[in-house]
């Protein structure tokens, strides 16, 4: 479709309510982020180990006016300045979505705006191409063909992308995404919710000696398969729990320990996912390499990936656009509305909703 480009300065105001933070962000050019608010729902789901959908919509549904209210109180001409309205649909918690979507779709009516959905992954890929540090000149945009390694609570998805929304799936999870795996494994040890950031901080520096896990290499294609590595650290910590009772946990008894199995578990999973994610990058000629989602949060993945990938160059966004939020939704709109994609009023929430 052959159309005029957008005017300088166009602006969105972009939702994200797929899972278990509310957020809200004002996005000027698809790059430059205005405001960025974001209400995280972590110590509200800590007391039942992980995220309770039910719980999870009706905080959205509490904590969404007033982070639009804080997200806008950014412009100085508020809602004027606002040029169209952004939300994610899927992949996410059916009732999580809907309360950012119908919120969206209610705003851009009354205010006579464009509504523009987004694919929550798509959102993660394009946090690579916010200007994050604006006290610095703007970075060039990331250079296509690139290799973008989606590592989330909910997915694990390593997709080549020729151009803009021009994406190939090359390999993904074929059982629990990274993140999860994180979340359960800390669980299983005692050590809470979520898992990712608590398995980091206790491995760092942490030789795992002895324990020795599985990586599930699964040769010729480039997915994944965590499961085994999962249950390859409870059988190792009933083990090593013996006769105690259940409701004992292994960070409680032995934290060496514990801090061993945790470091062994984040090197074999870092492993896979570089091996695979070089491999691929050098096979399909990337330019580049971007880590996207929560787990990109992760220093010896951020670490490892650089080291083996060079000379490809490896991006990553820093750690508060990695994990959920609104500003990676507004920059992939924007290159979506770029490209004349536009959603109407029947936009629905789609839980099950793939990149490709
Ligand atoms: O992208 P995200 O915020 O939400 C989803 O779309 O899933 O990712 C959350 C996931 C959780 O599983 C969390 O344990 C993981 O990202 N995570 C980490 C780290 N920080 C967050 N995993 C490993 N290391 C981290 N530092
Ligand atoms: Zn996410």
């Amino acid at each position: 479709m052959i159309h005029a480009p957008l005017p300088r300065g166009w602006t969105i105001l972009a939702l994200e309510t797929s899972c278990d933070e509310t957020a809200a962000a004002v996005i000027r050019d698809g790059r430059e982020i205005v405001s960025n608010s974001v209400a995280s729902q972590i110590a509200l789901h800590q007391q039942y180990g992980g995220v309770v959908p039910e719980v999870a919509s009706r905080q959205h549904i509490l904590t969404i006016a007033p982070i639009i209210a804080d997200a806008l109180g950014a412009l100085p001409n508020g809602w004027r300045d606002i040029n169209a309205i952004a939300t994610t649909y899927g992949p996410g918690l059916a009732g999580a979505l809907l309360s950012g979507i119908n919120t969206a779709k209610a705003m851009a009516w009354m205010r006579g705006l464009p509504l523009v959905g987004v694919n929550h992954l798509e959102g993660h890929i394009y946090a690579s191409w916010l200007h994050s540090e604006p006290q610095q000149p703007l970075p060039e945009p990331p250079q296509f063909p690139l290799v973008a390694l989606i590592v989330s609570g909910g997915h694990t998805a390593l997709v080549l992308v020729r151009d803009h929304g021009a994406y190939h799936l090359i390999g993904q999870t074929r059982d629990d995404a990274v993140g999860e795996a994180f979340d359960k494994v800390a669980r299983i040890m005692g050590l809470g919710y979520p898992g990712g950031p608590i398995i980091e901080k206790i491995a760092r520096g942490v030789h795992p000696g002895a324990v020795k896990l599985p990586r599930a290499w699964l040769r010729g294609t480039y997915d994944w398969s965590f499961s085994g590595l999962k249950t390859a650290v409870l059988n190792m910590v009933q083990e090593r729990m013996g006769t105690r009772a259940e409701t004992q946990k292994l960070a409680a008894i032995d934290a060496h320990g514990t801090a061993q199995i945790a470091a062994a578990f984040q090197e074999s999973a870092v492993d896979v996912l570089v091996q695979k994610t070089v491999a691929a990058a050098r096979e399909f000629g990337a330019r580049e390499i971007i880590l996207a989602g929560g787990v990109a949060a992760n220093t010896a993945l951020r670490e490892s990936l650089a080291a083996h990938a060079n000379p490809i160059p490896v991006r990553f966004p820093p750690i508060w656009l990695c994990t959920d939020n609104a500003a990676m939704i507004g920059a992939a709109a924007y290159y979506r509305y770029d490209a004349g994609l536009q959603t109407d009023w029947t936009l629905d929430a789609a839980p099950g909703l793939k990149l490709v």
